[in-house]
């Protein structure tokens, strides 16, 4: 028994057990730390989120609007641990209005975050926050516009709106918590592609608007974000695969 094999496969299983338990999360469909796990589209798709948005060389399309066309309305929701972030979903379907692109109309789903930022700028810019909000058409193509955030002198009265929460849902499995809130109208330059979700199931055909210049936040409303949320959730980028990158006039 004293054989180097004999050895050897003891810490192979060891190591497998090891990989189980770490795997084994309570209420977290998959993990940041093994995103080689994730499998079907996550692993195969090649027109996959997030990527790096080259601002500088992306060609200007002078057809698209000038801001995303959205009509956001105040609803009743619920905030909740989603497992990375926190997630706000409307009480009602629709509850958070609309974004219409291409003509097509796209309800709000729900509202979630990933931390430090997905996309990335130009290669070098990467911020400390994202904010995804998901919206699902009457026949359930996905539409994602991200919000970037970063850190300023004058602080986000959209994350105010919550910040304070965050402590009572930093458990995953926690209670959701009721709110009440409208979002922002986005408005400035933006970028528009097609990819993916970027958490499983990654699923391809999503048509995303990232916002391209960030909204401020405090030192100390990320402090407080990081407080509840400390794990980092965002996913690595991936290639473009010869997408065209379009920016909004
Ligand atoms: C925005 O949505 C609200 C609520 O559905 C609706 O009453 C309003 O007419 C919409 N506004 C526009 C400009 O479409
Ligand atoms: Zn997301």
């Amino acid at each position: 028994m004293d054989s180097p094999t004999a050895a050897a496969w003891t810490k192979a299983l060891l190591l497998l057990v090891v990989t189980l338990v770490a795997q084994a999360q309570p209420d977290q469909e998959f993990s940041y730390s093994f995103p080689q796990n994730w499998g079907g589209d996550c692993t195969y798709g090649n027109v996959q989120s997030p990527i790096n948005i080259p601002r500088a060389t992306s060609l200007v399309d002078t057809s698209l609007p000038v801001n995303p066309i959205t009509n956001y309305t105040r609803n009743a929701g619920k905030l909740y641990n989603n497992g990375y972030s926190p997630e706000i979903v409307p009480k009602h379907p629709g509850g958070f209005g609309t974004l219409t692109i291409d003509g097509k109309v796209y309800k709000v789903i729900n509202v979630h975050f990933h931390q430090p930022a997905e996309h990335t700028i130009n290669v070098f810019i990467r911020y400390a926050l994202e904010m995804h909000i998901e919206h699902q058409s009457a026949n359930g193509d996905i539409a994602m516009l991200a919000v970037f955030f970063t850190q300023g002198s004058t602080p986000s009265s959209f994350l105010e709106k919550f910040l304070d929460l965050l402590p009572e849902i930093s458990e995953s499995g926690s209670t959701p918590i009721a709110v009440n809130l409208k979002l922002d109208k986005p408005v400035g330059k933006y970028a528009r592609y097609t990819g993916s979700l970027s958490t499983p199931p990654c699923t391809e055909g999503v048509k995303w608007i990232v916002m391209l210049d960030p909204i401020t936040m405090t030192r100390n409303q990320l402090d407080r974000y990081r407080a509840s949320f400390p794990t980092p959730s965002a996913r690595f980028l991936k290639p473009i695969n010869g997408r065209v990158i379009r920016l909004s006039p």
